[in-house]
């Protein structure tokens, strides 16, 4: 499951605002309910130049380390989409393997899946004070500075996103990596998601998948899944924990099934 762990969202190393990125991210609007969210989420209103315009205010003409979350509100607005009962799903250290079981909202919504989500996946951005207003040139990583242009713009959308969220909702985790626990309070899902749910949440529904042929290291009920159930229950929701579904490892095995745990299971 090495392939699971990069994200989209990285930025690369001190990379400036994507090219044409206007282009890009009207381009992913027009083209949004038409070929893939079409009957899965709803329309929004908004045209695609006024998003950008929100978007764009946001961000533009401040420094790259001055965007509070707060700057993206009238965009989160205007983006705003209702999310299927029982279909969210947040995600953490496994951005790759999420997303290809939630299918572009097939089967699960991601953040990823909803327009604000989905307009700028992948996409760098920050803004410099002086004309055009946008930097092309380098922009800073998220950890050079606390209130930096896009990782302001994910921790707002995050909250959100979970804002929203209704019924059952489902975490993705990685129970294999040495570096990083399944569950950390200080990440996307422990710092701005579980924390943002309303009551119209009833319960989190966790799957903890592990790396095929490496060694698997945390399980439901073990290290930090732990902390995870007693924030979870503290909250006021229902907590259900599930190590490598079934449907997660014939996904996995489909694309390696000469690892150890898939010859196994023939
Ligand atoms: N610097 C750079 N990138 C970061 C940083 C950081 N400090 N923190 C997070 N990221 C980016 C990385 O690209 C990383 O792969 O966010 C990605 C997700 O981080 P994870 O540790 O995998 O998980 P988490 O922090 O919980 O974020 C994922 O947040 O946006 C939501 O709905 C989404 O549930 C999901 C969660």
């Amino acid at each position: 499951m090495t392939s699971c762990v990069t994200s989209q969202r990285e930025p690369k190393t001190h990379q400036g605002t994507t090219e044409n990125i206007q282009s890009v991210f009207t381009g992913r609007c027009w083209d949004y309910d038409v070929t893939k969210y079409n009957n899965i989420l709803p329309r929004v209103d908004a045209g695609c130049n006024e998003l950008w315009d929100k978007f764009f205010d946001a961000f533009s003409f401040s420094s790259p380390c001055d965007v509070q979350k707060a700057n993206y509100d009238s965009f989160y607005a205007l983006a705003d989409q209702n999310l299927p009962e029982d279909k969210v799903m947040f995600w953490s250290g496994v951005y790759t393997l999420s997303h290809r079981f939630a299918e572009a909202g097939h089967n699960y919504v991601t953040l990823e899946d909803t327009i604000i989500g989905y307009l700028v996946n992948s996409l760098v951005w920050c803004g410099q004070l002086t004309k055009p207003g946008v930097n092309y040139t380098a922009c800073p990583e998220w950890s050079d500075c606390p209130l930096e242009a896009s990782e302001s713009f994910w921790a707002g959308a995050s909250a959100t996103f979970a804002k929203q969220a209704k019924g059952k909702v489902t975490l993705m985790v990685d129970g294999s990596n040495p570096d990083k626990p399944a569950y950390r309070r200080s990440s996307f899902f422990g710092k701005h998601e579980l924390p943002s749910m309303s009551d119209a949440v009833n319960e989190v529904h966790v799957l903890v998948t592990h790396t095929l042929d490496k060694p698997k290291i945390e399980f439901c009920g073990s290290g930090s899944l732990v902390d995870l159930e007693e924030d979870v229950t503290k909250r006021g929701f229902s907590y259900e924990c599930e190590d490598d579904p079934v449907a997660v490892m014939h996904l996995l095995c489909a694309n390696e099934p000469s690892s150890r745990e898939c010859l196994m299971a023939l």
